[in-house]
């Protein structure tokens, strides 16, 4: 996978893919990036890259021109036909679902505004995807395209070391994860549960997916509605 950022503040994004299972991941070839300061292609002459809004109002627009054609540059190098992905408020809400579907292409092209707007023409003609990480406003896309690289990454054939570990992420299953409990069993008196440490795996098996339904449906009762819950799943919850 190859991903292309556009955005003026490069270096609000550089230090995640340089750290941790980004890095690595691209050390071993799994993808790389390309970080693109889109006003290098403004054809203005003082390099502005935003404008008043025609009909007057508040704040500033970003201009089409040096968007389009930062697209155009990076999709001539690659030769490719990427998703086009608009960071904004204003976007689809985020979720493992668009992660999973994003992290099947080839080529990502993440644009990242920092102004009251995107011209609409933007969105209209060069956009097939608008993603908004939650409903809150930040100072930019920056952050939050890092978010949702982070988690495309992190789904790419052997970026994780344990291959198992995707698979049962929160939310890949539609549940939020059971607890987990590592060494000691006993830390200051709080034990970690015996049927944990009985070696029955059937069981373990048993009372971590119960324990994942019961958190799920305290802390987010919306997922549990969207599930096709079985009628041993429901007994359980109702049994709670
Ligand atoms: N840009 C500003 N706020 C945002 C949000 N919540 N999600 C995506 N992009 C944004």
């Amino acid at each position: 996978m190859h991903i292309d950022v556009l955005t003026l503040f490069p270096e609000m994004i550089s230090g995640v893919f340089d750290a941790s299972i980004l890095k690595k991941a691209q050390q071993n070839e799994k993808f790389s990036y390309n970080l693109v300061n889109f006003r290098d292609y403004s054809t203005n002459k003082h390099m502005k890259v935003d404008d008043y809004p025609y009909g007057g109002g508040a704040g500033m627009v970003l201009t089409p021109q040096p968007v389009f054609d930062a697209v155009d540059a990076v999709i001539s190098v690659k030769q490719t036909k990427p998703r086009v992905i608009l960071m904004s408020p204003q976007g689809e809400p985020y979720n493992q679902q668009k992660a999973e579907e994003l992290s099947q292409e080839d080529h990502l092209v993440f644009i990242c505004g920092h102004y009251e707007g995107y011209d609409e023409r933007i969105r209209e003609h060069l956009v097939t995807d608008e993603i908004s990480i939650g409903d809150y406003v930040l100072t930019g896309g920056e952050l939050a395209a890092a978010v949702v690289i982070d988690s495309i990454v992190r789904l790419l054939p052997d970026v994780l070391g344990n291959k198992a570990s995707a698979p049962k992420d929160s939310f890949s299953t539609g549940l939020l994860e059971h607890p987990h409990y590592t060494r000691p069993a006993d830390f200051r008196g709080m034990k970690v549960p015996d049927i944990l440490l009985s070696g029955d795996h059937a069981k373990i098996a048993e009372w971590r997916r119960i324990e994942s339904l019961k958190r799920t449906c305290e802390r987010r009762q919306d997922l549990i509605d969207e599930q096709d819950l079985s009628d041993e799943a429901k007994q359980i919850l109702g049994k709670k």
